[in-house]
């Protein structure tokens, strides 16, 4: 495995502040919130492990079926047969899913190398170790940054590139952010390239909150471990047994949004910014989205970002897309 584009980042001081400043900065407005990419620490990771599992959410088990049933008719998609290209999946997590295709393109020769992109250093230390032992040929080279920073080392190169976004990963955009961001993947992509992503779609309203609102309190465990890890890395004094849990689905919308709401009036310190905190008694802090999308609005998405459709692939219960683009010409 190369080792050049392999960025281990240490939780060093300069990340401490970065992470405080990102608090400070959501915790000063109004409402409220959180940035959703810090609840990946290694409690995190297990945490959203155990909601994939979960049959509240049917995402991953929806994804899975496309990718099992489908896998054929994507990879000839992706022109996996035109010669080299990289495989660049931004939030690979344990890529539990991407296996799949994986090891379907290798069993078929393909020529690519992979590389994954996770914001957890944790999660992406232990794909890569189950990688090397379940697919030794594979060729890796894992990038540990956000979305953001690993954009920079996505420079157009003349290697051929299939991008895969999956897991409805791009729901923790805003509808408003999600066609900036995917402009940038567009700018780094040339006509031959591909876009694979996942989108969790529009359905009956109970489906998906329940999947947001397990009966088990895991989502509600993964929402206070941010509180938790405030507490921890940053020294703070949130009493989790202060806040409530309280997710909402939004069906003309398609917004699904995690709130923590504060049970009542209370202050919070925070060490690490020698700051404190007000809270009134019923005040949200804004945890999460996890945007939802109609057919027609992920066409619309596309369009705006550059791309167009080339193909959606469903599940049987039309609950979920994985919708595959290639830049507009
Ligand atoms: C990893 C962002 C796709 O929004 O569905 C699961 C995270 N949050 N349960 C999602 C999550 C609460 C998940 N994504």
């Amino acid at each position: 495995m190369d080792t050049d584009q392999q960025e281990v980042e240490k939780p060093t001081e300069d990340h401490v502040k970065t992470f405080a400043n990102d608090v400070n900065e959501g915790l000063s407005q109004t409402p409220k919130k959180m940035n959703s990419k810090y609840f990946y620490d290694k409690k995190g990771d297990e945490l959203f492990q155990s909601i994939m599992r979960m049959d509240e959410y049917y995402l991953t088990s929806a994804e899975f079926e496309i990718l099992s049933l489908q896998k054929e008719k994507i990879a000839q998609a992706i022109n996996y047969e035109k010669g080299h290209f990289q495989l660049i999946e931004f939030g690979a997590g344990d890529g539990y899913k991407t296996k799949i295709l994986l090891s379907y393109l290798l069993e078929m020769g393909a020529d690519f190398e992979y590389i994954p992109i996770d914001i957890s250093e944790n999660v992406l230390s232990q794909l890569v170790t189950g990688l090397e032992a379940e697919m030794p040929e594979l060729k890796v080279n894992p990038i540990q940054k956000d979305y953001f920073k690993a954009l920079e080392d996505l420079k157009s190169n003349d290697q051929r590139k299939v991008v895969l976004f999956l897991g409805s990963n791009i729901g923790n955009f805003t509808p408003e952010n999600a066609p900036i961001f995917l402009s940038q993947i567009a700018e780094r992509l040339n006509p031959e390239d591909s876009l694979l992503m996942g989108v969790d779609l529009k359905k009956d309203p109970h489906v998906i909150l329940a999947a947001y609102n397990d009966q088990h309190g895991i989502t509600k465990a993964f929402n206070f471990n941010l509180l938790n890890r405030i507490n921890e890395e940053l020294g703070g004094d949130f009493d989790i047994f202060n806040f409530e849990h309280f997710p909402v689905y939004d069906p003309v919308s398609g917004a699904t949004k995690s709130y923590l709401i504060s049970k009542r009036e209370q202050t919070v310190s925070i060490g690490e910014l020698d700051k404190q905190f007000y809270f009134d008694q019923g005040e949200p802090i804004f945890m999460e989205i996890s945007q939802k999308y109609s057919t027609k609005e992920i066409e619309q998405l596309a369009a705006k970002s550059g791309f167009e459709v080339v193909n959606h692939y469903y599940d049987c219960k039309h609950y979920f897309t994985d919708t595959l683009w290639r830049i507009k010409p």
